[in-house]
Parts: structure tokens; sequence; C-alpha cells
């Protein structure tokens, strides 16, 4: 298969070396900044290009969108139209009016919309879904997310991150992570209480975000996030039901309590630099994604879970800005 990336930067990167892992072949790099693409694309043998039009007149199988994050659906939507399958970096959008006009053209032109979650597709998270489906934890009571993370001033300064326009903010940028495997494995809460605040970095978004969520069935949810603490500390989820307990941290599993789950290897985890350490977690979804581009498989992640993170993510936003409780009727 051969791919169009658009978008030159760091996580394009990423996904150029896991689709060379899994053999298809980067056949374009598109970025607004002809040098960013041209760089990227010496690396690969690969074509670069400056307009996106253009590079999308070309034969290629799909396009992955590695543009910062409020161009997402506009891109996405030109790619589709354009007849090819797409490929679209976190977030989906970031708004759920964007989020369905991207389904919508799913739907019209009958081309797959493959959003990336990769912690999703991570053994850990097979695992506990597993456990939780089960109901080896008897019935759910509390399920917490705790992201505390930092950011350097120059991780924002000049940059698409931080604004509202392109960035969404903490929540659309880190939080989306943890928020989305809470999403997947305790489904969609129905109603949610925010708060959002900016307590270190000269930006217009919040960095760091409280809420508490209450989901079908009266299970109860908390989550904090943020870019302002120093130092990072690693991501952890702890899901507690009436017959056992689990923690993961980051990836792992940390404790497992009342339940048939072996806890994973000891790790040191180093934060305080976004910069993903390999492509192995893209290559995990990426497989199942050109699987389901070629119809030997079926899309694990879709449009519409990425939709119901969004719609989370906005209700937070929503309690934030009017102080009230959100309810969140609608099933996306
Ligand atoms: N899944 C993950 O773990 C992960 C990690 C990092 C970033 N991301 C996501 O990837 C996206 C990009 O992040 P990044 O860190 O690579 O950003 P980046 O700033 O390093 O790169 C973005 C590139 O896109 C180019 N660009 C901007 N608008 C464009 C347009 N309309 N058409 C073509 N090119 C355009 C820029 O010139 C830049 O080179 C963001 O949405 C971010 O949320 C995901």
């Amino acid at each position: 298969m051969k791919a169009l990336i658009i978008g030159g930067g760091a996580i394009a990167e990423q996904h150029c070396q896991a689709l060379t892992k899994l053999g298809v072949e980067v056949y374009a790099i598109c970025d607004l900044n002809i040098k960013a693409a041209q760089t990227l694309a010496e690396q690969y043998r690969a074509k670069a290009f400056g307009d996106v039009s253009l590079a999308l007149a070309e034969q290629v199988d799909f396009v992955s969108v590695c543009t910062p994050s409020g161009t997402h659906p506009a891109l996405a939507i030109q790619a589709m139209e354009a007849g090819k399958h797409v490929v679209v970096e976190k977030p989906l959008a970031l708004c759920v009016e964007d989020c369905k006009s991207v389904i919508e053209t799913e739907k019209k032109t009958g081309k797959i919309c493959a959003p990336i979650s990769q912690l999703r597709f991570s053994e850990t998270y097979k695992s506990v879904k597993r456990i939780i489906e089960a109901g080896e934890l008897g019935t759910l009571v509390t399920g917490s997310l705790s992201m505390h993370y930092y950011r350097a001033p120059e991780y924002y300064a000049g940059s698409w991150k931080g604004t509202k326009a392109l960035d969404g903010g903490e929540l659309f940028n880190q939080g989306i992570h943890g928020l989305d495997v809470m999403c997947g494995l305790l489904g969609k809460p129905t109603q949610v209480s925010g708060s959002v605040v900016t307590r270190l970095h000269q930006i217009e978004t919040e960095d760091t975000a409280v809420a508490s969520m209450i989901y079908p069935g009266g299970m109860m949810g908390t989550l904090e996030s943020s870019t302002a603490v120093f130092y990072s500390t690693p991501r952890r989820m702890e899901i507690c039901g009436t017959k056992g307990s689990i923690t993961m941290i980051e990836d792992t599993i940390s404790v497992a309590e009342g339940v048939s789950l072996e806890l994973s290897p000891q790790k040191k985890f180093i934060t305080n630099d976004p910069k993903l350490e390999s492509s192995e977690e893209h290559e995990r979804i990426y497989k199942n994604i050109l699987a389901a581009f070629l119809g030997k498989e079926k899309l694990q992640y879709t449009t519409k879970d990425a939709a119901n993170t969004v719609h989370l993510i906005c209700a937070i936003y929503e309690s934030s800005e009017t102080k009230q409780v959100i309810t969140l009727k609608e099933e996306l």
C-alpha cells in the first residue's frame, strides 16, 4: 500500500516509522511548510508537497492526517472526498458538530476514516476490558484517572499548542489519551461536572482540568489532568468494584486485587518529554487500520468512538463555563 502523510512534524515521524515497519510505502509527505515536507520526505525517498490539493491528486491508498488538531476534520473530509481512506491523529475534531460532519462524509463517500487512539490497542487495555466485561470486578463503584504532566514553556512558545482554534486545550491534547481509554473501559458518563483553569502557562486554553462523572448504573468517576505540574508523574487509572480493583500505571497493571490478572513488570517512566519513545503503539493500531482498509478486518476504533470522547471533553468545558452539571444525552 502507498500512503500520503499530511503534516510533516513530530508525530508524522512515528507514522512513517510504523508504516515502513508494516511494509507500507511512504509515498509522499505534504506540509504547508515545504521544508518540513522535504526533510521528512528525504528520509523515506518520498515526494514532497506544499499543497494539499495537489498531494491528494496522487495515486495513494490512504492519507494520514498529522497536522495540528483543529485542522483534522476539514482535512479528513477533503481526503475522503478525493476518494481516499483516511487516518486521523487524535483528537478527531475539537467539537461534536465537526465529528458528525466527518461521520456523514464517511457515509456519503463510502471511505473509511480511522482515528488514532493507540492506547486502546495495548495488551493491558485488552486484559482490563476482558476482566470488566467478565464481571470479575463485581459492580463497578469508582473509576479515577490522574494525568499530571509537565510541559516546559518552550513547548507552547510560538506554537499552535495552547491555542483554542488549533489545539483545543490540555484535555484535547494530553488528557484525551487517558479519557479515551476510560471511555473504552467504562463507557460514556451520563452526567459530568468539571472545571478548567490555566495555572502556569501563558496560553489561551486551560493547562489544568478536573471533572467528576456519573455513569449509567450509578458508578462514579473522577479526572485530574494537567501540564503545569513539575515533575510529571505517570498516568494512573484506578477502577474499583464490589469484588476487586485494578490500578494501571501508564500502560502497566500495577495492582490487581480480587481478579485473575497478572501484574506487569515494574517500569520506570520518564514523562517530562512529550516525544513518543517508539512507533510500537502506532504500529499496533495501524495493523488493524490497514486490515480494515483492505477489507480483511473490522475497524476496531471508529469515528463514533472518537466522537464520544470529544463529546465528553466538550461537556467538561461547558460545565466549567456555565458552572452547571451537564447531561450527556446523545450517544453518537
Ligand atoms: N497519538 C499521539 O500519541 C500523538 C502524539 C503527538 C501528537 N499527536 C497529534 O498529532 C498532531 C500533530 O502534532 P505534532 O506534534 O506532530 O505537531 P507539529 O507541530 O510537530 O507538526 C505539525 C505539522 O503540520 C504542518 N501543518 C499545519 N497545518 C497544516 C495544513 N493545513 N496542511 C498541511 N500541513 C500543515 C505544520 O507545518 C507542521 O509541520 C496533533 O493533532 C497532535 O494532537 C498525537
